[in-house]
């Protein structure tokens, strides 16, 4: 069974509830008896309730960008994953390299943020990646292979059986900068053979991996025509729904 794609939006910090409610307008005709893949959209916490109801009608599911791990307590400025739940969203993105690189975000931290996800029943989308650096010193395979370890460390694969996965090598986020199609998926190979080891084969083989950096409708197609490229996370091109739309229907 080929894995179905899944195509989704990180609108990281960007618009407002009236925005959302505009984006959907004009993005919902746009892909309208497409249903060749799941589209999810992850706008900021503050835009959820807007997204969810603008998109109430369609078959597009909502994400969070963020989830903490714990179900309630004096965690100032978090938000729990029975949060989430209680108002309709489905999708977490988990560990995205912005949060590693700014707010602290650890392999242990996105690790806890994992387990409670899937516990919950989120579907989670966590993010690995190397930084340019790494790339550089060759390290691109150990990094991957230490992210996935760490991420899915004490997660049972009957546990995991929803997770998906976004390579998005850090250097090619916002630059403008693309790994070729075939960089891509070569590194999506080392995450499945990584998850191979960890979850087994018949886990390992069904798994989604996104990639992520700079999709835009110009490169779309030949990302997605990688056997081992199961969708992408897309941020900037996102923002703009014929642009979203035209990387959806690559
Ligand atoms: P970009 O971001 O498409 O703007 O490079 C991708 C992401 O950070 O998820």
């Amino acid at each position: 069974m080929p894995r179905t794609k899944v195509m989704a939006a990180n609108w990281k910090m960007y618009k407002t509830p009236d925005q959302t409610s505009e984006f959907f307008r004009n993005f919902l005709p746009l892909v309208s008896g497409h249903s060749r893949d799941e589209i999810v959209v992850c706008p900021p916490f503050l835009d959820l309730p807007a997204a969810l109801e603008a998109s109430k009608e369609s078959k597009i599911a909502i994400g969070a960008q963020n989830v903490h791990w714990k179900e309630e307590g004096a965690f100032t400025g978090e938000t729990s994953a029975g949060q989430l739940l209680a108002l309709g969203v489905s999708h977490v993105i988990v560990g995205h390299s912005e949060r590693r690189q700014y707010f602290c975000e650890t392999d242990d931290t996105v690790n806890l943020r994992l387990k409670a996800a899937l516990e919950a029943g989120l579907i989670p989308i966590c993010c690995v990646g190397e930084v340019l650096e790494e790339r550089e010193a060759g390290l691109t395979d150990d990094v991957l292979r230490r992210q996935c370890v760490r991420a899915f460390h004490a997660i049972s694969a009957k546990k995991a059986a929803k997770l998906i996965v976004a390579y998005e090598p850090v250097w090619a986020i916002g630059t403008g900068k693309t790994a070729t199609p075939e960089l891509a998926a070569e590194a999506h190979a080392v995450i499945r053979s990584e998850a191979t080891e960890i979850f087994g084969e018949e886990f390992a083989g069904d798994l989604r991996i996104l990639y992520g950096g700079s999709v835009k409708p110009e490169n779309s197609k030949a990302l997605m025509s990688q056997e081992e490229i199961d969708g992408a996370l897309v941020g900037g091109a996102s923002l703009d729904p014929k642009s979203f739309a035209a990387i959806v229907k690559y």
